[in-house]
């Protein structure tokens, strides 16, 4: 048995260990989120050994036994957030497509001219493995470095066999060398590749990339782009089932630009998230709360695009346990999940328990790691935000601007500013 770490003399600490049960409405408040004050948190072999006031923690567990020892006095402590949602394996730079679209360009007419998606794929198919490795590594230094400590990548910007069987690999090797877990989803129907069409591509994602997808055994998602001019609601149904066969758990786009079914197909398909969902209505969020389907709110993807916000209270109020993710990728290039809950609360008007919840636990939910990552409840992995700020709540409210001084994963100190 070995004391990893003891962090003592927290203003608070956030445990989130009973956030499952915070209520069928999905509304979450204070008391849902387990708070303890002037705290202490004691790992043993990695793991949350003790959660409580510092006097009895410090006392069963001496801080000065510990490998680690956090003095966090005035400071809070969190879960590590959990970003549910990401692209963020590529190579090149579309910064210009930012300019672009602040002289008025929209998406579409950005893909039209041969940027967006296609222009990655370019980009991606010519850069070596060492060349995307470096990439990956560096946005997940700046990922930790906010406080995420588990973080799902898609492929999807190969779109052939060889680039989406690479992309998955170095996605693995980023997961072994970086301290960030990293949950690998196979996206190869992410866009129809340059001069090909829709129906002929599906078959060769089904038939060509999904078995070898299935040989490699590294993916444990399938994610589609089910949307207006990309893949529709039949194409999307035929990737994911395929994936589903093959072991792989279905996970949807829905929603983002247009309004075209995706998010009653992820709700049919019994598809761990649904994510975007600018236009899912009424009727499609009560589909996605009967069917347990953890919609996955990505406030930065409609800030980048000047879009119109989804209303999260519209999907709290329906009983959906909402997750909200960085979605980071060239054409939303944020990795900041405490971005994300500034927008999640200015914006989609969630408030800060909400937005903390739905970065943590709810986001585990989306990668079905319920159970085991987002809380620091007695027996979950030691991965922890330590604060430079005496609440959670400044997580949300000192925007723009990272709120996160020391992380902790599985106890061990993996940065500190
Ligand atoms: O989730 N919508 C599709 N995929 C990404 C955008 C990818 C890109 O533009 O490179 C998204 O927003
Ligand atoms: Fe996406």
């Amino acid at each position: 048995m070995t004391l990893t770490a003891v962090v003592h003399d927290a203003a608070e600490i956030v445990t989130l260990e009973s956030s499952e049960d915070a209520g069928d409405d999905g509304e979450t408040d204070e008391a849902d989120l387990g708070i303890y004050e002037d705290a202490a948190v004691a790992v043993v072999d990695g793991e949350v050994a003790r959660v409580g006031p510092t006097g009895p923690v410090t006392r069963e567990f001496p801080p000065e036994n510990a490998t680690h020892e956090v003095d966090a006095t005035g400071k809070s402590v969190i879960p590590g957030f959990v970003d549910p949602h990401t692209h963020a394996l590529f190579a090149g730079d579309r910064s210009d497509e930012f300019e672009a679209k602040l002289q008025g360009k929209t998406y579409q007419e950005i893909m039209e001219e041969g940027g967006g998606i296609l222009r990655t794929v370019r980009a991606t198919r010519e850069a070596g493995d060492e060349q995307l490795l470096d990439n990956l590594l560096s946005h997940l230094d700046t990922m930790l470095a906010h406080g995420t400590t588990t973080v799902e990548v898609k492929s999807g910007y190969g779109l052939d066999t060889e680039t989406e069987l690479r992309m998955l690999e170095v996605i693995d090797r980023a997961d072994d060398a970086h301290p960030v877990d990293v949950v690998p989803t196979f996206m190869g129907a992410h866009a129809v590749p340059e001069g090909e069409d829709a129906d002929e591509y599906v078959e060769e994602v089904v038939q060509d990339q999904i078995p070898e997808v299935e040989s490699q055994g590294i993916a444990q998602f399938v994610d589609v782009f089910c949307e207006e001019g990309v893949f529709d609601v039949e194409q999307s149904r035929r990737v994911l089932e395929a994936g589903k066969e093959a072991g792989l758990t279905p996970k949807v786009h829905a929603e983002e630009l247009a309004h075209i079914g995706g998010t009653r197909l992820a709700a049919d398909i019994g598809a761990a998230s649904a994510d975007h969902l600018l236009h899912s209505t009424e009727e499609d969020i009560a589909a996605l709360v009967e069917a347990d389907v953890v919609p996955v709110l990505l406030p930065g993807t409609a800030f980048g695009l000047g879009a119109a916000y989804a209303d999260a209270r519209q999907f709290i109020e329906a009983g959906a346990d909402v997750a909200i993710a960085t979605d980071f990728n060239p054409n939303c290039y944020s990795q900041s999940m405490g971005f994300a809950a500034s927008l999640s609360c200015v914006e989609m008007g969630m408030t800060p328990a909400e937005a903390l919840v739905a970065s943590t636990t709810n986001a585990a939910a989306a990668l079905d790691l319920a159970e085991s990552v987002g809380t620091l409840r007695e027996g979950s992995p030691a991965d922890m935000a330590v604060l430079d700020a005496p609440t959670y709540v400044h997580v949300p409210y000192n925007f723009g601007v990272n709120a996160v001084e020391t992380v902790l994963k599985g106890g061990e100190v993996v940065h500190r500013d």
